[in-house]
Protein backbone atom coordinates (compact mmCIF):
# COMPACT_ATOMS: atom_id res chain seq x y z
CA UNK A 1 0.00 0.00 0.00
CA UNK A 2 1.28 3.43 -0.71
CA UNK A 3 0.50 6.80 0.64
CA UNK A 4 0.44 10.53 -0.80
CA UNK A 5 1.95 12.18 2.45
CA UNK A 6 3.58 9.54 4.20
CA UNK A 7 5.99 6.62 3.79
CA UNK A 8 5.36 2.87 5.58
CA UNK A 9 7.50 0.14 6.04
CA UNK A 10 7.07 -2.94 7.81
CA UNK A 11 10.37 -4.05 9.59
CA UNK A 12 9.73 -7.27 11.31
CA UNK A 13 6.98 -6.75 13.86
CA UNK A 14 7.50 -3.09 13.74
CA UNK A 15 6.00 -0.62 11.39
CA UNK A 16 7.73 2.46 10.29
CA UNK A 17 5.84 5.32 9.42
CA UNK A 18 7.33 8.31 7.90
CA UNK A 19 5.54 11.91 7.03
CA UNK A 20 7.10 12.64 4.32
CA UNK A 21 6.40 16.59 3.51
CA UNK A 22 10.18 17.49 4.01
CA UNK A 23 9.49 20.29 1.53
CA UNK A 24 6.86 21.54 3.81
CA UNK A 25 8.42 20.70 6.91
CA UNK A 26 6.16 17.72 7.21
CA UNK A 27 3.25 19.96 7.91
CA UNK A 28 -0.11 17.79 8.42
CA UNK A 29 -2.41 18.70 5.67
CA UNK A 30 -6.03 16.91 5.61
CA UNK A 31 -4.62 14.15 3.36
CA UNK A 32 -1.81 13.58 6.00
CA UNK A 33 -4.26 13.03 8.53
CA UNK A 34 -6.38 10.82 6.29
CA UNK A 35 -3.31 8.87 5.42
CA UNK A 36 -2.22 8.17 8.88
CA UNK A 37 -5.87 6.97 9.61
CA UNK A 38 -5.16 4.60 6.85
CA UNK A 39 -1.75 3.37 8.18
CA UNK A 40 -2.86 3.42 11.88
CA UNK A 41 -6.29 1.58 11.03
CA UNK A 42 -4.27 -1.10 9.33
CA UNK A 43 -1.56 -1.38 11.95
CA UNK A 44 -4.22 -1.89 14.74
CA UNK A 45 -5.95 -4.79 12.44
CA UNK A 46 -2.31 -6.46 11.42
CA UNK A 47 -1.78 -9.41 14.28
CA UNK A 48 1.88 -9.40 12.74
CA UNK A 49 2.74 -5.52 13.91
CA UNK A 50 3.17 -4.72 17.32
CA UNK A 51 4.64 -1.99 17.77
CA UNK A 52 5.33 1.56 15.46
CA UNK A 53 7.47 4.36 15.21
CA UNK A 54 5.86 8.08 13.39
CA UNK A 55 8.84 9.97 12.46
CA UNK A 56 9.60 12.83 10.04
CA UNK A 57 12.03 12.47 6.88
CA UNK A 58 14.29 14.93 6.94
CA UNK A 59 17.06 16.06 9.53
CA UNK A 60 14.65 19.36 10.05
CA UNK A 61 11.34 18.72 11.10
CA UNK A 62 9.27 15.85 13.12
CA UNK A 63 6.27 18.56 12.09
CA UNK A 64 6.46 22.06 11.88
CA UNK A 65 2.27 22.42 12.53
CA UNK A 66 -0.91 21.61 10.68
CA UNK A 67 -0.73 23.21 7.26
CA UNK A 68 -1.28 26.74 7.38
CA UNK A 69 -1.31 27.58 3.48
CA UNK A 70 -4.44 24.74 4.23
CA UNK A 71 -5.65 26.76 6.98
CA UNK A 72 -5.20 30.37 5.82
CA UNK A 73 -8.25 30.44 3.73
CA UNK A 74 -10.86 28.93 5.93
CA UNK A 75 -13.72 30.72 7.82
CA UNK A 76 -14.54 30.14 10.89
CA UNK A 77 -17.83 28.15 10.32
CA UNK A 78 -15.82 25.64 8.29
CA UNK A 79 -13.71 24.59 10.99
CA UNK A 80 -16.92 24.55 12.82
CA UNK A 81 -19.00 22.61 10.97
CA UNK A 82 -16.25 20.08 9.70
CA UNK A 83 -15.72 19.92 12.99
CA UNK A 84 -11.68 20.42 11.88
CA UNK A 85 -9.16 18.57 13.98
CA UNK A 86 -11.59 16.20 15.76
CA UNK A 87 -10.12 13.34 13.38
CA UNK A 88 -7.02 12.84 14.96
CA UNK A 89 -8.61 11.66 17.81
CA UNK A 90 -11.00 8.72 15.68
CA UNK A 91 -7.56 8.24 13.76
CA UNK A 92 -4.41 8.62 15.39
CA UNK A 93 -5.19 8.70 19.32
CA UNK A 94 -7.50 5.40 19.16
CA UNK A 95 -4.69 3.75 18.06
CA UNK A 96 -4.91 0.74 20.53
CA UNK A 97 -1.31 -0.86 19.96
CA UNK A 98 1.49 1.02 20.90
CA UNK A 99 3.40 3.65 19.24
CA UNK A 100 6.46 5.87 19.73
CA UNK A 101 7.24 9.44 17.93
CA UNK A 102 10.51 9.72 17.19
CA UNK A 103 11.05 13.94 17.22
CA UNK A 104 14.47 14.32 14.47
CA UNK A 105 14.08 18.23 14.97
CA UNK A 106 10.71 20.80 15.13
CA UNK A 107 7.88 19.52 16.32
CA UNK A 108 5.58 22.65 16.49
CA UNK A 109 1.96 23.15 16.86
CA UNK A 110 -0.03 20.30 15.92
CA UNK A 111 3.62 18.77 15.21
CA UNK A 112 4.32 18.94 18.69
CA UNK A 113 0.66 18.02 19.64
CA UNK A 114 0.88 14.71 16.63
CA UNK A 115 4.13 13.93 18.97
CA UNK A 116 1.96 14.14 22.38
CA UNK A 117 -0.45 11.63 20.78
CA UNK A 118 2.29 9.35 21.03
CA UNK A 119 2.15 6.11 23.79
CA UNK A 120 5.89 8.47 24.39
CA UNK A 121 8.63 10.55 22.50
CA UNK A 122 11.79 9.36 21.95
CA UNK A 123 13.57 13.20 20.71
CA UNK A 124 17.08 13.73 18.84
CA UNK A 125 19.20 16.34 20.46
CA UNK A 126 18.01 18.44 17.98
CA UNK A 127 14.09 18.62 18.77
CA UNK A 128 12.59 21.61 19.47
CA UNK A 129 8.88 21.31 20.78
CA UNK A 130 6.93 24.07 20.73
CA UNK A 131 2.68 26.05 20.65
CA UNK A 132 3.35 28.93 18.48
CA UNK A 133 -0.20 29.30 16.97
CA UNK A 134 -0.88 32.27 19.00
CA UNK A 135 1.55 33.87 17.10
CA UNK A 136 -0.87 33.20 14.36
CA UNK A 137 -3.99 34.29 15.84
CA UNK A 138 -5.07 31.05 17.42
CA UNK A 139 -4.38 28.50 19.81
CA UNK A 140 -3.70 24.51 19.73
CA UNK A 141 -6.75 22.81 18.39
CA UNK A 142 -5.33 19.35 18.35
CA UNK A 143 -4.72 18.56 22.32
CA UNK A 144 -1.52 20.97 22.92
CA UNK A 145 -3.18 22.62 25.58
CA UNK A 146 -4.41 19.71 27.75
CA UNK A 147 -1.65 17.22 26.82
CA UNK A 148 1.32 20.07 27.00
CA UNK A 149 -0.26 20.91 30.54
CA UNK A 150 -0.55 17.15 31.80
CA UNK A 151 3.51 16.37 30.39
CA UNK A 152 4.75 19.45 31.69
CA UNK A 153 2.66 21.40 34.25
CA UNK A 154 0.88 24.73 34.12
CA UNK A 155 3.99 27.03 34.45
CA UNK A 156 5.60 25.75 31.25
CA UNK A 157 2.92 25.18 29.33
CA UNK A 158 1.28 28.34 29.90
CA UNK A 159 4.62 30.44 28.85
CA UNK A 160 4.77 28.40 25.84
CA UNK A 161 1.57 28.80 25.15
CA UNK A 162 1.38 32.45 25.56
CA UNK A 163 4.82 33.35 24.33
CA UNK A 164 5.14 30.56 21.66
CA UNK A 165 8.75 30.20 22.92
CA UNK A 166 10.04 26.91 22.04
CA UNK A 167 11.45 24.55 24.50
CA UNK A 168 14.94 22.17 23.24
CA UNK A 169 15.37 18.57 24.06
CA UNK A 170 17.13 18.64 26.91
CA UNK A 171 14.75 21.02 28.59
CA UNK A 172 12.00 18.74 27.43
CA UNK A 173 13.65 15.76 28.78
CA UNK A 174 14.04 17.34 32.27
CA UNK A 175 10.48 18.69 32.41
CA UNK A 176 8.70 15.46 31.42
CA UNK A 177 7.66 15.61 27.98
CA UNK A 178 10.17 12.90 26.25
CA UNK A 179 11.29 9.80 27.65
CA UNK A 180 14.51 10.03 26.11
CA UNK A 181 16.97 11.95 23.85
CA UNK A 182 19.94 10.49 21.55
CA UNK A 183 22.43 12.33 19.59
CA UNK A 184 20.48 13.02 16.00
CA UNK A 185 22.33 10.28 14.24
CA UNK A 186 20.94 7.29 16.44
CA UNK A 187 17.78 8.59 16.78
CA UNK A 188 15.94 6.30 14.17
CA UNK A 189 18.32 3.07 15.40
CA UNK A 190 17.24 3.81 18.90
CA UNK A 191 13.66 4.39 18.27
CA UNK A 192 13.43 1.21 16.27
CA UNK A 193 14.86 -0.96 18.61
CA UNK A 194 12.76 0.53 21.32
CA UNK A 195 9.59 -0.74 19.43
CA UNK A 196 11.90 -4.36 18.92
CA UNK A 197 11.62 -4.48 22.71
CA UNK A 198 8.29 -3.43 23.17
CA UNK A 199 6.96 -5.79 20.01
CA UNK A 200 8.67 -9.02 21.68
CA UNK A 201 6.25 -8.39 25.01
CA UNK A 202 3.02 -10.11 25.03
CA UNK A 203 0.54 -8.32 22.60
CA UNK A 204 -2.40 -7.94 24.80
CA UNK A 205 -0.04 -7.27 28.24
CA UNK A 206 0.90 -4.40 25.70
CA UNK A 207 -1.99 -3.16 24.54
CA UNK A 208 -3.32 -3.19 28.15
CA UNK A 209 -0.47 -1.64 29.81
CA UNK A 210 -0.64 1.34 27.32
CA UNK A 211 -4.45 1.53 28.04
CA UNK A 212 -3.46 1.78 32.05
CA UNK A 213 -1.11 4.44 31.75
CA UNK A 214 -3.94 6.35 29.66
CA UNK A 215 -6.17 6.06 31.82
CA UNK A 216 -4.34 7.99 34.27
CA UNK A 217 -4.64 11.17 32.67
CA UNK A 218 -8.02 10.38 31.88
CA UNK A 219 -10.03 9.57 35.69
CA UNK A 220 -9.06 10.06 39.11
CA UNK A 221 -7.26 8.27 41.34
CA UNK A 222 -9.98 5.62 42.86
CA UNK A 223 -11.25 4.90 39.55
CA UNK A 224 -7.82 4.54 37.80
CA UNK A 225 -7.35 2.28 40.64
CA UNK A 226 -9.91 -0.05 39.98
CA UNK A 227 -9.39 0.04 36.29
CA UNK A 228 -5.98 -1.20 36.46
CA UNK A 229 -7.05 -4.43 38.85
CA UNK A 230 -9.93 -4.36 36.52
CA UNK A 231 -7.44 -4.79 33.72
CA UNK A 232 -4.79 -6.79 35.43
CA UNK A 233 -7.27 -9.71 36.22
CA UNK A 234 -8.46 -9.73 32.73
CA UNK A 235 -4.75 -10.55 31.91
CA UNK A 236 -4.49 -13.35 34.14
CA UNK A 237 -6.84 -15.08 32.08
CA UNK A 238 -4.84 -15.21 28.98
CA UNK A 239 -2.68 -18.08 27.69
CA UNK A 240 0.02 -15.76 27.63
CA UNK A 241 -0.03 -15.21 31.87
CA UNK A 242 0.14 -18.65 32.06
CA UNK A 243 2.97 -19.12 29.38
CA UNK A 244 5.12 -16.06 31.00
CA UNK A 245 4.93 -17.29 34.74
CA UNK A 246 5.39 -21.28 33.68
CA UNK A 247 8.61 -20.11 31.55
CA UNK A 248 9.87 -18.40 34.46
CA UNK A 249 9.49 -21.12 36.86
CA UNK A 250 11.03 -23.08 33.98
CA UNK A 251 13.95 -20.67 33.68
CA UNK A 252 13.29 -20.58 30.12
CA UNK A 253 12.08 -17.78 27.27
CA UNK A 254 8.30 -17.62 26.84
CA UNK A 255 6.71 -18.42 23.66
CA UNK A 256 3.84 -15.64 23.20
CA UNK A 257 0.20 -16.79 21.86
CA UNK A 258 -0.60 -13.45 21.44
CA UNK A 259 -4.00 -14.42 23.55
C1 LIG B 1 2.69 25.08 6.00
C2 LIG B 1 4.93 25.28 6.41
C3 LIG B 1 4.71 25.19 7.80
C4 LIG B 1 3.37 25.00 8.25
C5 LIG B 1 6.82 25.46 7.47
N1 LIG B 1 6.25 25.45 6.26
N2 LIG B 1 5.90 25.29 8.43
N3 LIG B 1 3.92 25.22 5.53
N4 LIG B 1 2.39 24.94 7.31
N5 LIG B 1 3.06 24.85 9.54
C6 LIG B 1 6.91 25.61 4.96
C7 LIG B 1 7.35 27.02 4.69
O1 LIG B 1 6.28 27.78 4.21
C8 LIG B 1 8.44 26.80 3.66
O2 LIG B 1 7.87 26.53 2.39
C9 LIG B 1 9.07 25.51 4.11
O3 LIG B 1 8.12 24.85 4.95
C10 LIG B 1 10.34 25.73 4.93
O4 LIG B 1 10.03 26.59 6.01
P1 LIG B 1 10.88 27.92 6.33
O5 LIG B 1 10.02 28.79 7.16
O6 LIG B 1 11.45 28.50 5.09
O7 LIG B 1 12.06 27.29 7.21
P2 LIG B 1 12.89 28.00 8.37
O8 LIG B 1 13.21 29.43 8.02
O9 LIG B 1 14.02 27.09 8.68
O10 LIG B 1 11.91 28.06 9.63
C11 LIG B 1 11.48 26.87 10.23
C12 LIG B 1 10.24 27.16 11.17
C13 LIG B 1 9.18 27.95 10.38
C14 LIG B 1 10.73 27.98 12.37
C15 LIG B 1 9.75 25.82 11.65
O11 LIG B 1 8.92 27.26 9.16
C16 LIG B 1 7.90 28.14 11.11
O12 LIG B 1 7.81 28.98 12.00
N6 LIG B 1 6.86 27.39 10.71
C17 LIG B 1 5.53 27.55 11.25
C18 LIG B 1 5.47 26.97 12.63
C19 LIG B 1 4.08 27.14 13.20
O13 LIG B 1 3.60 28.27 13.38
N7 LIG B 1 3.39 26.02 13.50
C20 LIG B 1 2.08 26.05 14.02
C21 LIG B 1 1.10 25.95 12.89
S1 LIG B 1 -0.59 26.09 13.47
P3 LIG B 1 7.83 27.65 1.21
O14 LIG B 1 7.40 26.84 0.01
O15 LIG B 1 6.81 28.64 1.65
O16 LIG B 1 9.22 28.20 1.13
C22 LIG B 1 -0.96 24.58 14.16
C23 LIG B 1 -2.28 24.36 14.84
C24 LIG B 1 -3.23 25.43 14.56
O17 LIG B 1 -0.21 23.69 14.12
C25 LIG B 1 -4.54 25.26 15.26
C26 LIG B 1 -5.45 26.43 14.95
C27 LIG B 1 -6.83 26.11 14.49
Amino acid sequence: MTYETILVEQRGAVTLITLNRPQALNALNSQVLKDLTAVFTAYDADPSQRCAVLTGSGDKAFAAGADIKEMVEKEAADFFLEDFFSGWQSGVVATRKPWIAAVNGFALGGGCELAMMADFIIASDTAKFGQPEIKLGVAPGMGGSQRLTRAVGKAKAMEMCLTGRMMGAEEAERSGLVARIVPAAELLDDALKTAETIASMPPMAAMINKEMVNVAFETGLAQGLLTERRLFQILTATQDKIEGMTAFVEKRPAQWKGR
